[in-house]
């Protein structure tokens, strides 16, 4: 009977195994967010589970309200944070799947940091890019707000973060700020000479609102690292600036990192997997005629003994 095999010439891995769709693009959570396709798939690790705790263990027991979570490219931010987005969001269908799919115990810590009534928390999703972060934030928050028509007119940064506070207060819940490929902000900042105390008073603002304001910024690295084209002093500076936030690193384990490969390789259940059938008739060959050929082997005492099953087949 004729397999796909029989088509495929040369014969290539590209054929037989393909990478799951859901791991094919990066997940952004302005645009996915809402989506409940876009948590499909998602797979829970205990660094990303791990990750979650520590923030909601703080939020709890001090009175830290901003964090920046720090890891490397494809590393999975972006998608734990629409995990998070979902899970204490507004949309009730989404808070039960996200809850789902991270396996969340009956009052966990999580739970805890977030009390979500039945309006969950407002969620403000910002992707970073090179503009200035309060402009962003404030067209951000104007679209999870509802409000059509005043995201024009530039606002002081200041100003920006006043309406996020007062926001905060107002609502049943809270508002949780997440920033992602906050790095683009800082780029842009170091490039245009912005204040980057903005991010200093959007944290100590966060921490004042009594838990009602939670932000969380993503990045590759460092804040300090950013700078680097601005010189030691700035460099100090934009670190005691960092230092606002706990930084929480997501960097996962071997074995995860493993785990995450084998759900992304998926084989096409319609090629034969057997071995090939060998191209040409095996050439019988004699140890006595390899043996010039074989390197010595170590001297180990046993070196004059064949070993079975490879010396011994000279037949
Ligand atoms: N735990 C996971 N379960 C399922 N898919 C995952 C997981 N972590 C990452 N992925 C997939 O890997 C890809 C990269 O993930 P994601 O975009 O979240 O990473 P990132 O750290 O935000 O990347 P970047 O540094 O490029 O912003 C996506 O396709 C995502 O679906
Ligand atoms: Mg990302």
């Amino acid at each position: 009977m004729a397999t796909s095999r029989d088509n495929l010439t040369p014969d290539r891995l590209s054929t037989v195994v393909k990478i799951s769709r859901q791991f094919l693009r990066s997940v952004r959570i302005d645009t996915d967010i809402g989506r409940e396709d876009a948590l499909d798939g998602y797979i829970c690790q205990g660094t990303a589970r791990g990750l979650l705790d520590s923030m909601a263990n703080q939020v709890r027991e001090t009175r830290q309200r901003a964090f920046t979570w720090t890891g490397p490219y494809g590393g999975g931010k972006s998608s734990l944070a629409l995990m998070l987005c979902s899970l204490v969001g507004g949309n009730p269908v989404l808070r039960e799947k996200a809850r789902r799919i991270l396996a969340l115990p009956e009052s966990s810590a999580i739970d805890a940091a977030f009390e979500t009534s039945d309006s969950g928390w407002l969620v403000v999703p910002v992707v970073g890019r090179r503009a200035r972060v309060g402009d962003e934030i404030g067209k951000s928050l104007a679209t999870a707000l509802g409000a059509k028509g005043s995201k024009k007119g530039r606002k002081r940064q200041v100003d920006i973060i006043g309406e996020l506070v007062a926001t905060a207060e107002q609502h049943p819940n809270g508002v949780l700020l997440v920033i992602d490929e906050l790095g683009k902000f800082l780029e842009n900042t170091a490039l245009e000479g912005d204040d980057v105390y903005f991010f200093q008073e959007l944290a100590e603002a966060a921490s004042r609102t009594a838990g009602k304001l939670i932000v969380v910024g993503i990045l590759h690295q460092a804040f300090d690292a950013y700078a680097a084209r601005l010189g030691r002093q700035a460099r100090d500076d934009w670190a005691k600036v960092q230092g606002r936030y706990v930084d929480i690193p997501l960097v996962a384990g071997t074995d995860e990192v493993v785990e995450l490969i084998g759900r992304a390789i998926e084989v096409d259940a319609n090629v034969d997997h057997a071995p090939a059938a060998p191209a040409a008739k095996p050439v019988p060959v004699h140890a006595a005629d390899a043996q010039g050929e074989r390197p010595h082997p170590p001297a180990t005492g046993r070196a004059d003994r064949p070993r079975s099953g490879v010396d011994d087949q000279s037949g």
